[in-house]
């Protein structure tokens, strides 16, 4: 299927901005959904459209239309504002039913009761929702660098209560290229849910060693109790649903839900995932 267009919400974010790169590089156009489309220069090209958007502005929704494919994803759960915030566009999608349509879930969501929202919108898409295909993809590599960037550079710690579980992180520039395969297969993957994951899973103390490694200096994975990892994000005025969302995500990995390799991002993209170390290397090196 060549020269089509779709619409990628969280175009700026960063897995959102790879599904653009992954489609322009497919030969396809992009209508990229931003609230500051005009700021963004990292998806400026001649086939994206930026357009401006908002989940909380019903009538930015209509930018959405007059496309071959919808990817939706929702901002993480870091302020009261974002959660549920997609409700209403989903609502929109479902009156006008889009030809195909991904959302961006994650891996274990059916084991975070705590903070259910990727759980309320699957169901929702799954009941409503004709041509539907769900990703959950592990924790990502890029993590590191976009979240934990100052506490590595700037304090030479890990500082997530993730405990001794491994996880395999998955790279978002193979997730990218995964949903742009899925958006453009002749045959759309209706009704199915893809588990991306990386090749390989580490705990949170091998990565310290990876990152150790690659910096020339030593990084600890400090691994907080609960109490101190809440008590720290308060002296820093971090609001406390912060350490509500990060607690029992990171539990996920404490509790070895999410340490399972699956097959499906290898079989997508044919060929094996980045490994985390190479992601690492592209980020703290700027390789
Ligand atoms: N991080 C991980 O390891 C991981 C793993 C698996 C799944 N996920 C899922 O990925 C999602 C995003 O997580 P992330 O941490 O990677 O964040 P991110 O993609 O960097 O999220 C920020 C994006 O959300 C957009 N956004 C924020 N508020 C918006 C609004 N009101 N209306 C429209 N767009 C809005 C921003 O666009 P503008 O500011 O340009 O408008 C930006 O592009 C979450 O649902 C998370 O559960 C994350």
């Amino acid at each position: 299927m060549l020269n089509m267009k779709y619409f990628i919400t969280g175009a700026t974010g960063t897995l959102g901005k790879e599904v653009v790169k992954a489609l322009l590089n497919k030969g396809h156009k992009v209508k990229a959904g931003s609230r500051n489309p005009q700021k963004d220069k990292t998806i400026e090209n001649q086939h994206v459209e930026s357009v401006y958007f908002d989940y909380e502005e019903e009538h930015t929704f209509h930018n959405a239309s007059e496309v071959d494919g919808i990817f939706l994803m929702e901002p993480p759960a870091l302020n009261p504002k974002n959660t549920d915030l997609a409700h209403s566009f989903l609502d929109y999608l479902i009156r006008n039913k889009p030809k195909r349509f991904i959302y961006l879930s994650s891996h274990g969501m059916e084991n975070l009761e705590e903070v259910p929202f990727h759980l309320r919108m699957e169901e929702k898409i799954k009941r409503s929702i004709l041509n539907w295909h769900i990703i959950r993809p592990s924790f990502y590599a890029q993590s590191f660098g976009v979240y934990e960037r100052d506490n590595i550079e700037q304090r030479n710690i890990i500082f997530l209560p993730a405990g001794r579980g491994k996880t395999p992180f998955v790279s978002t520039l193979d997730v990218g290229e995964a949903v742009a395969i899925l958006l453009t297969m002749n045959k759309f993957p209706s009704h199915e849910i893809s588990i991306l994951t990386g090749e390989e899973a580490f705990d949170h103390f091998e990565v310290a060693d990876m990152l150790s490694e690659i910096l020339g200096r030593t990084i600890t994975n400090v691994d907080p109790e609960e109490s101190v990892y809440r008590k720290v994000l308060q002296e820093n005025n971090i609001p406390a649903m912060i350490a509500d969302y990060i607690i029992p995500l990171y539990g996920l990995i404490k509790n070895a839900k999410v340490e399972a390799v699956t097959p499906d991002l290898k079989k997508l993209i044919n060929r094996n995932p980045e490994p985390l170390k190479k992601v690492l290397q592209r980020d703290f090196l700027k390789l």
